[in-house]
């Protein structure tokens, strides 16, 4: 059985019909073509955009000279009211410094100590769920924003602010998309855009909420009573090279974006790889018994046990990244493959087309983990998987991520069977991340 995949558009269209599809969703707004290009150059009148999938192109984009390709500021044009000055939206020494501060927070000897908080959300949402068919969506984003709480701020999704920011973020999404359609195409001014005043509303009431979480903790490690979790972490650390530590300003710009970047894509992966292992029983039933093995001494030096569970969350983030498109832009004029793209130009990275690529994935379209055991398939794995972005801004959260997924699918399949409910295929549809048009259905019965 294939996975779901969204429906290609004609290879030519307008592109007044262009802006309408993509703004439906930008992944049945792409022609088919793009799953074997290595290269596409969209040009109009107004501006030039590159998709690009050759992966010695990515490489000297994302590894070799990430700082030549900046993110546009047009990424920030409905995201600033709710991120600020986050380490996502900037660019440059401001940039560097963040991730300077940030990134020791995610290391290996930090991710050991954030285990615990994650295995009790895990457990939680297993004891949460109950028998029947539902949507899994839902459940999943509860349980991935009860792991951001927990590791960040030693509190469950159930803690009052905790469960307030949650509902707000839920009203955001539905106004505003990560994917900034701005950001893909510079669209004129008259071009009907989101709700914008409900948006800044909306992130004017989660920074007010982040604001008390981060404020209290700032008087806490002031008083030298704050818990040992990553907020502290982050806001404990100085610059080694400036010397400067966050305020509580610019911490509040990072939580936003933790949470914002580190719950839609877990939940999206999560529920993606669920999906999957319905409608996969036999893969199902390899996860079950590494999940039943593991938890019986769940602890984070036995997470390499769960090797299998490991490649199907990695497949599941191959057919359906979280994050199916990002965007740069040339600083300089650069010569692309055989064109010449001008300065200003906007380049877009596709993990969705480079995981499904046909000339660079066996059965690009199938599930199969077992792949990653191969040698074609490690070799697609290092020129044509990524689902964290690579290079200097590859994501903080990236190793965080494949700690949580996993464990999360084992402490779930340890306790539940899950099978798809008829007549309930999922469409794939790019929103805040790439979720089901209508949600994921899924049938569960307990394990004996
Ligand atoms: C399956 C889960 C996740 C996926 C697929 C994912 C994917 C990505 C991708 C593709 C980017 C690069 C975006 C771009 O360059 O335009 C990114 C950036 C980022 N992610 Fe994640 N992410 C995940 C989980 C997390 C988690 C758990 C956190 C934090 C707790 C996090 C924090 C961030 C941050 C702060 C950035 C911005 C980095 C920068 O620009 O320097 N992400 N993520």
């Amino acid at each position: 059985m294939i996975p779901p995949k969204p429906s290609a558009r004609a290879d030519k269209v307008s592109l007044w019909r262009y802006l309408k599809l993509f703004r439906q969703d930008i992944l049945s707004a792409q022609p088919a073509k793009l799953y074997r290009a290595w290269m596409a150059e969209f040009r109009t009148p107004f501006f030039r955009s590159y998709l690009v999938n050759d992966p010695k192109l990515l490489r000297v984009i994302l590894n070799e000279r990430p700082m030549d390709f900046p993110k546009s500021d047009r990424i920030g044009e409905g995201l600033r009211p709710l991120l600020g000055n986050s380490v996502f939206l900037t660019n440059g020494e401001i940039w560097q410094k963040q991730r300077r501060i940030i990134d020791p927070a995610f290391e290996g000897g930090r991710l050991r100590d954030t285990f615990p908080a994650m295995l009790a959300a895990g457990q939680a949402a297993s004891a949460r769920l109950s028998e029947g068919a539902q949507d899994i969506e839902p459940e999943a984003s509860h349980t991935a924003a009860d792991v951001i709480f927990r590791t960040l701020f030693s509190i469950p999704i159930e803690h009052e602010t905790a469960t307030q920011v949650f509902d707000q973020f839920r009203d955001y999404q539905r106004t505003q998309p990560i994917l900034n359609l701005a950001a893909f195409i510079p669209i004129p001014r008259w071009f009907p855009r989101f709700h914008r005043a409900r948006t800044k509303q909306t992130a004017r009431a989660i920074r007010a909420l982040i604001t008390d979480l981060t404020a209290g903790r700032m008087a806490e490690i002031n008083a030298g009573t704050a818990p040992d979790d990553l907020a502290t972490k982050i806001m404990t650390t100085r610059d080694p090279v400036t010397g400067d530590g966050f305020s509580t300003e610019e911490m509040v710009d990072q939580v936003a974006i933790f949470f914002l970047a580190g719950h839609e894509t877990s939940a999206s992966a999560l529920a993606w790889a669920l999906y999957l292992l319905a409608t996969h029983p036999q893969a199902q039933e390899k996860v079950a018994q590494e999940a039943k093995t593991f938890m019986q001494d769940p602890q984070f030096t036995r997470l390499s046990t769960l090797k299998f569970t490991r490649d199907v969350f990695r497949e599941a983030l191959r057919l359906y990244p979280p994050v199916p498109m990002m965007v740069r832009q040339t600083r300089c004029p650069e010569q692309m493959r055989d064109r010449t793209a001008p300065k200003g130009a906007q380049v877009v990275l596709s993990p969705w087309h480079l995981h499904r690529h046909t000339r660079l994935w066996d059965n690009p379209d199938g599930f199969d983990p077992g792949r990653y055991a191969t040698e074609t398939g490690r070799k697609s794995l290092r020129e044509a998987y990524m689902p964290f972005s690579t290079g200097a801004r590859v994501c903080t959260g990236a190793a965080f991520a494949m700690v949580e997924g996993p464990l999360l699918l084992a402490t779930l399949l340890a306790d539940w069977h899950i099978s798809p409910v008829d007549g309930k295929t999922p469409t794939p549809v790019a929103h805040l991340t790439v979720r089901a048009k209508e949600g994921i259905h899924l049938s569960l019965t307990k394990r004996q």
